[in-house]
Order: structure tokens, then sequence, then C-alpha cells
């Protein structure tokens, strides 16, 4: 299996997806770290911890990270996630508790000792990557690569051109974009198209397995539009990263070059994707400039993923 650390802020859907990637086989997850983000960082490690019970994970050492970002304030997503981040479905208290080193210290231990080269899945924030990447460089010699969900090819959604978890930690990104290791950028544009059929989560709903009716409630959360209904349909979300990661095939991307929007204003967070397919005016007049590639998703198998996600969380 793949060695695999999943950063997250759990939120609803990186829940669905620590529950895909701890139930699939070609996934070894190693560590799982917290940070500020859907919900504060003390939440966040609590939600990781009672989902990572419902799977059945056993004793994956999870530890709590940054509790804000590098420069901004802390923008949490209660419209979104519930006041408790989890859709607020009154979830018990965990019977485990984090490691007692913080979430940079595990990452570098983690990725360090692992015998294969890992690959990190932040689906959240990037300000425990940042800090991890500026306080122990080294360990990028054993990180195979960065799947992150976030960022934006077309449109956003915390403004209208920035993303939430770039545009919460717009540093944390733009340091996560010159890591100088292979990165894939799950955006906005792809993982608001993995919908779960409401007829899926209508019988994981209805299931007596506490794992499947959890994980049938926070696709039933997902989908605002039409709470109250009940056969919603749900997004994968965050999963879909994890997903990237299990069956790359699913994924169409492209390497791309991609900035961060820094400078405040109303483009602050955006991910600035250049998408032409010539150098620009500037680049012919001043001579190309070292641009970072990134791989870019820009499409995605729906069905492949939903099925996959499935089959690994209901068997
Ligand atoms: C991202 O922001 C959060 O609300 C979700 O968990 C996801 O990681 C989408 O913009």
């Amino acid at each position: 299996p793949i060695p695999v650390i999943i950063d997250c802020d759990t939120g609803v859907d990186d829940a669905l997806a620590l529950l895909f990637a701890v139930r699939h086989p070609g996934l070894d997850v190693r560590a799982v770290t917290c940070v500020a983000g859907n919900t504060d960082v003390d939440g966040v490690v609590r939600n990781t911890l009672t989902v990572l019970e419902y799977a059945g994970a056993g004793d994956i050492p999870v530890a709590r990270g940054a509790e804000r970002p590098l420069i901004e304030p802390v923008r949490t997503a209660g419209h979104v996630h519930g006041q408790d981040g989890m859709g607020d479905l009154g979830l018990p208290a965990p019977t485990r508790r984090p490691v007692d080193v913080d979430a940079v210290t595990l990452l570098r231990r983690e990725i360090l000792a692992s015998p294969r080269p890992v690959t990190l899945i932040p689906t959240a924030p990037l300000t425990n990557i940042a800090l991890l990447l500026r306080t122990h460089p080294e360990v990028t010699r054993n990180i195979e690569r960065i799947v992150f969900m976030g960022g934006a090819v077309t449109t956003g959604n915390a403004t209208p051109v920035a993303e939430f978890n770039v545009w919460h930690d717009p540093e944390a990104a733009a340091i996560l974009l010159t890591a100088g290791v292979p990165i894939t950028m799950y955006g906005l544009d792809v993982f608001k198209r993995v919908l779960v059929p409401a007829a899926d989560v209508a019988r994981l709903r209805a299931s007596p397995e506490p794992r499947l009716r959890l994980a049938g409630e926070l696709l039933a959360h997902r989908d605002p539009a039409t709470s109250g209904d009940p056969t919603p349909t749900g997004g994968l979300g965050d999963a879909g990263a994890v997903c990237a990661v299990a069956d790359p095939a699913g994924l169409t991307t492209e390497l791309l070059p991609v900035e961060v929007s820094l400078a405040p204003g109303p483009a602050r967070g955006q991910t600035v994707v250049d998408r032409r397919p010539r150098p620009g005016e500037s680049e012919i007049h001043e001579g190309a400039r070292e641009q970072t590639l990134v791989d870019v998703a820009l499409d995605v198998d729906v069905e492949r993923y939903v099925k996959l996600w499935l089959t690994a969380v209901e068997g």
C-alpha cells in the first residue's frame, strides 16, 4: 500500500476522506495531523479522533497542529460544517487522545521513518505543511508527492476567485507551491463535481452499521440545497483528493504554472493558473520567470470515484 499522511480540518468532507483512506486496502495511513480551518483546532482533533473510531482505524497517531494561519486570523466555516464542524450530528466524544507531540513534529517523524516515500494529502488550510517545510526542509527527500485539496482554476467559494483552504492561509499555500516536490492540485473545479447519488446516500443512512450511517449523514449534510429532503445527494468533497491518490487514472491533470495571489484586495488567495498555450507578453519581453509547475486537476471521472469510495467504505 501507498504510505500516506492526511492533514485535515475535520470537517464534514474531511471525515468522508478519513473514512475512505483508512478502509482502502491500497493506502496505509501512517498519521493524521490537524489544523484550524473548518472549525477550531481542538474541535478538529476531537472530530478526527471520533471519525477514526467510527472507521475502526485502530491507533493511527493523530496530532494537534496550528491553531491559526501564518498571518490571517482563524475564519472557521460553521455555516458550511455546523458549529461543531461535523454537521452538529451530536457525535460522541472520542475515547483516544492525540499524541503528545505537535503536528509538525509528528509529520517529520513519520515521513522520515517511512521505508517508502510518503504521499501527503492536505485537505485543509496549509499552515501545518508550510511550517513543516520551513522547519524541517529535509523531509522533502522522503515525500513522494503532495496531493492537496485547495485552489480553483475557475471560480472560488470563499471569495469569487479564492477557494477556502488557500484563502484561509494564502502564505502557507504559496510555501507549499514552491516546495520542490511534485504537487497535484485537486481544486474546486473537480471537488464540486463528485456527488454520490441519492439512492446510495439513502442506503447508507438506513444501514445498521454506525460507520455507514455516519457516512450517510455526512453526505446528506453536504447538500444544503436539499436539506430536509429524505434522499439528498451528497458531495464527496475532500474525499476526492484521497481517491486521486488511490486511483490517479480517474483524474485528468495538466502540468501548469500556478501562483497564489498574496496582495491584499479582492484577488487575495486566488490560485492563478496559467493555461495559455504560449508564453505571454511579459515572458517574451522579460525572459521566462521561474514558474512552479503543478499538476492541476482539470477533469474527474465522477462515477469511478463514487464507486471507488463506496466500495472501500462499505467493504
Ligand atoms: C474546502 O473547504 C472546506 O470547507 C472543505 O472541507 C474543503 O476542504 C473546500 O473549499
